[in-house]
C-alpha cells in the first residue's frame, strides 16, 4: 500500500514500487499535501494508467490536517504536481471509498502481518487509520515513512515538508508504540538525488522515459547539482533493505503553532536511563524499539535501483 500525495518523487516511487518484482501494490490512497487532493488522486491514477496499472485502485483520503490547515507553501512539484507535465487522462474514475478504508480493507484482506504500508505524504489518513480502526496494527508489517528533519528542514529552517504539513497527524503516528515503523528522514533523502545523465539514461531505456524526466525538470527542489527523490528513497529501502543505515530512536513532533511547529526531536540514546529533565516526556528508548530512523544510504545503489526498475514497470 502507497499512501501519497503526488508529487514529482512520489511519481518515480511509485514507478520503482511497480516495477519491484519483492513488491506487490495493491492500492495507492491519496492525501492533500503537495497538492489538493482531488489534484492528487487525478495525478495518482494518470500515473497508474502511464505505467499501463488501471488494475491498482486509487482512493482519496483527507482533503486537509487533523487539527489545523497548512498554510499555502511554494509550488515545488510544478503547478499541477507533476511538474507541469500533463500526463494523458486515466481511463478508471478511482474508488468512491475512503483512503482509510481502503487501507483498512487491505490490512483486513492480507495474512497479518504481511502488509507494509509507504507513507511518503502528510500523516493524515494513517493517524486517522490507527486511530479509527486500531484492532488492525496487527496486520501492518511495517509503516515505512518519508518525513521529518534532522537538522535543517525543507519548508521551515526546522521542518520537513511531510510533518509540517500536519504535526497533529505526525505526533499520533510516529509515537504509536504499537506499530513497526521505519522513519527515512530529510537528511538522508536529501542525498537520494538524480541527475540530468540519470534523466538521460531513463530516456533511452523507456518509451516514457522522456515525459517522466521532464517531470523531474519540472521539480523546484535541488541538492548537490540533482534533484533529490525523497519518496523513492523510502520506496527502495522497501525492496531492499540493504540500500539504507538504520538506528532506533524515539521521535516527537512539535505541535505548537510557533515558528518550530513542525519540528522532529529525536533522541537515540537517553543521556541517563529514564532521565528526562525537561518539560516534554521523550521516552526511553527501550520503548522505541518499535521505530528505526534510516541513518545513512547507498545512493549510487540507489539511483541503479531507480534506473533499472522504473522501465521495467512501463508494461508492452
Ligand atoms: O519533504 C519531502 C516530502 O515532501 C516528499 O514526500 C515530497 O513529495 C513532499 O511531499
Ligand atoms: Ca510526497
Amino acid at each position: 500500500m502507497v499512501d501519497c500525495d503526488p508529487g514529482v518523487d512520489d511519481a518515480f516511487s511509485l514507478g520503482l514500487a511497480l516495477g519491484s518484482p519483492e513488491l506487490d501494490v495493491r492500492a495507492v490512497t491519496v492525501v492533500a499535501g503537495n497538492v489538493p487532493v482531488e489534484q492528487a488522486r487525478r495525478n495518482a491514477s494518470r500515473l497508474l494508467h502511464l505505467f499501463g496499472r488501471d488494475d491498482v485502485p486509487v482512493a482519496a483520503g483527507a482533503a486537509r490536517g487533523l487539527i489545523r490547515v497548512k498554510p499555502p507553501h511554494p509550488p515545488v512539484h510544478g503547478r499541477n504536481g507533476l511538474g507541469g507535465v500533463e500526463l494523458p487522462e486515466a481511463e478508471t474514475a478511482g474508488s468512491g471509498e475512503h483512503a482509510v478504508e481502503v487501507l483498512a480493507q487491505a490490512l483486513r484482506e492480507g495474512s497479518p502481518g504481511r502488509v507494509t504500508i509507504a507513507a511518503i505524504g502528510p500523516l493524515t489518513n494513517i493517524a486517522l487509520l490507527l486511530s479509527l480502526h486500531p484492532e488492525l496494527k496487527t496486520s501492518i508489517e511495517r509503516l515505512v515513512i518519508m518525513g521529518g528533519a534532522i537538522g535543517t528542514g525543507n519548508i521551515t529552517p526546522v521542518a520537513e515538508f511531510n510533518v509540517w504539513a500536519d504535526p497533529e497527524a505526525a505526533q499520533r503516528v510516529l509515537t504509536d508504540p504499537e506499530v513497526a515503523i521505519c522513519l527515512v528522514p530529510l537528511h538522508v533523502t536529501r542525498r537520494a538525488t538524480i541527475r540530468q545523465e540519470h534523466l538521460r539514461t531513463l530516456e533511452r531505456r523507456t518509451r516514457h522515459g522522456t515525459l517522466l524526466a521532464n517531470i523531474v525538470r519540472g521539480y523546484g527542489d535541488r541538492h548537490d547539482g540533482g534533484w533529490p527523490l525523497h519518496d523513492a528513497l523510502a520506496l527502495a529501502a522497501i525492496a531492499d533493505p540493504a540500500l539504507i543505515d538504520t538506528r532506533s530512536a524515539v521521535i516527537e513532533v512539535d505541535t505548537g503553532v510557533g515558528r518550530s511547529r513542525g519540528q522532529t526531536i529525536c533522541a537515540f540514546d537517553m543521556p541517563i536511563e529514564g532521565w528526562s529533565g525537561h518539560d516534554f516526556p521523550v521516552r526511553k528508548p527501550s520503548i522505541a524499539a518499535n521505530l528505526k530512523m534510516a541513518v545513512d544510504l547507498d545512493v549510487e545503489r540507489f539511483r541503479t535501483m531507480l534506473l533499472d526498475r522504473i522501465p521495467a514497470a512501463i508494461r508492452g
